[in-house]
Parts: structure tokens; sequence; C-alpha cells
């Protein structure tokens, strides 16, 4: 098993007291603990532009994109808005094209947890849709996922969570994408340069 593995978190909306970025950072938690290293990237702080192919590469574009380059994992949090992700989370993820040209590209070999937070029931929509986004982007999916409805119930005003068995099934999230990363560091069999090396014998 590899001795480290770093996760990056993706996620949160545009609003300061964002219940996704809430659930983001509280699953992160539920990584370290579980012996992964992490870094956030809040939706809000990023401020990006809408991508255009066009655009000059923000600073803060490069920077996402740099940081999930070296990490081995991910996690995605978005807030449900019409039944799917919001506009400014697909904005993020289609910045991530700055990663076309990686070795491995996109999110090759890396495992994605996938979580989102809703008003009402939602959520699982808005997680189908980044599943989408995810295999676009050749990731893997972690089955476990993490719909957090009834939001306006479950955190304060604040964006502060709660609720004590949402916090556990958070960390539980972040614990498993933990796991999914350490494993695919450790035994190499998901691993795409050896896959290259057999296609190439
Ligand atoms: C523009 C907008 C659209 C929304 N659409 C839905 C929806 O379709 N289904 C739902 O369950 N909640 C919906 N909600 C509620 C949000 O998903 C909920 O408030 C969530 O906690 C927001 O995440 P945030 O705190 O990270 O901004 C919507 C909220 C907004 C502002």
């Amino acid at each position: 098993m590899s001795e480290s593995v770093t996760i990056v978190g993706l996620g949160g909306s545009m609003r300061a007291a964002s219940t996704s970025l809430t659930s983001l950072e509280i699953a992160l938690e539920g990584a370290a603990a579980a012996g992964a290293k992490t870094q956030v990237f809040s939706i809000r702080e990023l401020d990006l532009p809408m991508y255009t192919p066009e655009h000059s590469i923000p600073d803060a574009a490069q920077r996402l994109a740099d940081a999930i380059a070296e990490s081995q994992a991910m996690i995605w949090s978005s807030p449900t808005y019409q039944g799917s992700i919001s506009g400014a989370m697909k904005n993020a993820i289609d910045w991530l094209i700055l990663l076309a040209q990686r070795e491995p590209p996109y999110l090759t070999n890396k495992p994605i947890g996938l979580m989102a937070t809703a008003g009402g029931t939602h959520g699982l929509q808005s997680i189908n849709a980044m599943e989408f986004c995810v295999r676009a982007l050749r990731g893997w999916a972690v089955p476990l996922v993490l719909p957090v409805a009834h939001s306006g119930q479950i955190f304060d005003p604040e964006g502060r969570l709660t609720d004590d068995k949402v916090g556990g099934q958070l960390r539980a999230l972040g614990a498993e994408v933990a796991r999914a990363a350490f494993q695919f560091q450790g035994t190499g069999t998901c691993d795409y340069a050896e896959r290259l090396q057999l296609q190439a014998q």
C-alpha cells in the first residue's frame, strides 16, 4: 500500500453559508481520519469565469487543475439546483478540460466520491449528473454516494450541520473514498500505465 494519498475536494455554492461546502469539509475530515491528506477548493472562492476555449486561463483554474493532477482521488459536492447540479459546479467541471494534455489525462485512475445537498429530495439527481461527468473525464465513481436531503432542517442559517447522523454518513463517505484511493495506489491493478504496457505486448 502506498504511504500517502491526497484527496482534493471540489464543491460548495456561491453562497457564503453553503451547506454543500460544509458537507464536503466534513467528508474530507472522514478521509483525513482514514489516513488521507486533503485539500479543498470552494466554488465560491475559486470564482471562475464561464468557460470558453478563447479565455485566458485564470490562476484559480490552473491551481485547481494542478492540484487535481497531483492528487490520487477527489470528492465532489454540489448543491441541487432545478433538479441537477448548479451552473457554477458544472462550470468548474468544464474547466477540467485543462487536464486533457496531462499524462494520464483527465481523472484517469482516480476514484471520485459524490455528494449533493438538496432542499427537498432531488439530491440523487445531482449525483447522477456528476457521475456522467466523472465517466466523461475517465474517473471512477465511488459506489457509495450521499444525497443530503432537507438541508433547511439539518443545517443552521450559517450553514453548520446540526444532525450527527448525517455527519457520520458524510465522514463514512470520505473514509470510503480514502479506502478506494489507497486500493488504486496499492495494488496497481487499475493502473493506467500498466494497461498501456499490456496493450503494447
Ligand atoms: C436556484 C435554486 C434551485 C433549487 N432547486 C432545488 C431542486 O430542484 N430540488 C431541491 O431539492 N432543492 C433545490 N434547491 C434547494 C437547494 O438544493 C438547497 O438549499 C441546498 O442546500 C443549497 O446548497 P448550498 O447551501 O450549498 O447553496 C434549490 C435552491 C436554489 C437556490
